[in-house]
């Protein structure tokens, strides 16, 4: 089975041709953060507007790398949902209409879904059940995932997404955006011990999380200073152990809760090396297994969303002739049909 998965939830236009014998034939992404850079966010109408220009060349590219003309294809994946409703609409309208042109099958995926299974593009590849912490620009959750389509949310932020405080906290430090990458690379000349940033919601019981006060506190330890550069590298490494810390301790958590032997991390922070080295400390106490994609495949592509779609499109799922988007949506309501 042969699947293309197009991707534009957020500033990502990405696409990509999945094989279920051969696995990833083909994957091509544009990326507009040049462009949003010079507002410091994401401006939901340009993306809108650069997703129209991008994907039809991208489709084309990708097919052409991949070698697959449209009678190859089985079916079309696309992001669904959640993300920002203008760039949603794009790819769904575009794809919901490919997929009737082909007269092929339409799977729409949660996008949530499409990182927590992109470790399975690996060849160290987990198997069903696992325990996956999500962590991107817009999400931070624990999920019990049973197998495809069994998603119960555990715990999560109740405020600022990991990545968002990652990029909040980067803008202060006065790197562009979106800065978790910089942040974490500007940590690694940092010096432990200089600030103490505290440990959000760790005293309490339970897998909720919450990381605005973080970025208070980078603001706090930044304000009305004249900041060198061992300063500011100071103030990135207290705010990553922080966040790396405290998304360790709810892991170990949740991996004594729910007893699983599979950790697997996702999402765009998920490429967090720091993060990745406790979380292997975490699961290497707890008996447990750490799996996690290449850093190209934790934050959006369409790889993921490809992949999904296979697996979902050999489950029996595929939605009718509908053209839905869904700007907020839970993980925890997408079944196998979903
Ligand atoms: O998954 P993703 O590409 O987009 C969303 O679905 O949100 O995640 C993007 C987020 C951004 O907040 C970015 O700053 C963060 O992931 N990020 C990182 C790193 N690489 C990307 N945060 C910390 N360390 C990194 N190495
Ligand atoms: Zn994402």
């Amino acid at each position: 089975m042969r699947i293309i998965g197009i991707e534009t939830s957020c500033d990502e236009t990405a696409v990509a041709i999945y094989d279920s014998a051969l696995g990833l034939l083909a994957h091509c992404l544009h990326s507009q953060i040049t462009m949003h850079q010079a507002y410091g966010g994401v401006v939901p109408e340009l993306a809108s507007r650069d997703h129209i220009r991008r994907l039809l060349p991208l489709v084309m590219q990708t097919m052409g790398e991949a070698d697959t003309p449209r009678d190859l294809v089985d079916g079309v994946a696309y992001t669904a949902g959640p993300g920002l409703i203008g760039a949603l609409l794009v790819g769904v309208g575009f794809a919901r209409s490919l997929a009737y042109a082909w007269g092929k099958p339409a799977i729409g995926i949660h996008h949530l879904e499409g990182h927590l299974l992109a470790p399975l593009l690996e060849a160290h590849a987990p198997e069903f059940p696992f325990l996956a912490l999500l962590v991107s620009g817009g999400h931070t959750q624990l999920v019990d995932v049973g197998g495809l389509g069994r998603y119960r949310i555990l715990g999560e932020s109740l405020d600022d997404a990991a990545g968002e405080a990652f990029d909040k906290t980067a803008k202060l430090l006065g790197l562009p955006y979106p800065g978790g990458a910089e942040l974490a690379a500007l940590a690694q000349s940092g010096r432990p011990g200089r600030y103490a940033f505290p440990r959000p919601m760790l005293d309490r019981p339970g897998l909720d999380m919450s990381f605005s006060g973080l970025k208070t506190a980078a603001l706090v330890a930044l304000r009305g200073r004249t900041l060198n550069d061992q300063d500011r590298a100071d103030v990135a490494h207290a705010f990553q152990d922080a966040v790396v810390e405290t998304l360790a301790e709810k892991c170990r958590r949740a991996l004594r809760l729910t007893g699983h032997r599979r950790l697997v991390v996702a999402g765009g922070v998920g490429a967090n090396r720091h993060l990745r080295a406790r979380l292997a400390d975490i699961a290497r106490d707890a008996g447990a297994e750490l799996y996690f994609p290449r850093a190209q495949y934790c934050t959006d592509n369409g790889a993921m969303i490809a992949l999904a779609g296979c697996l979902r499109l050999q489950a029996g799922s595929q939605v009718g002739f509908e053209i839905a988007a869904r700007a907020k949506w839970e993980l925890g309501d997408v079944g196998i049909h979903g």
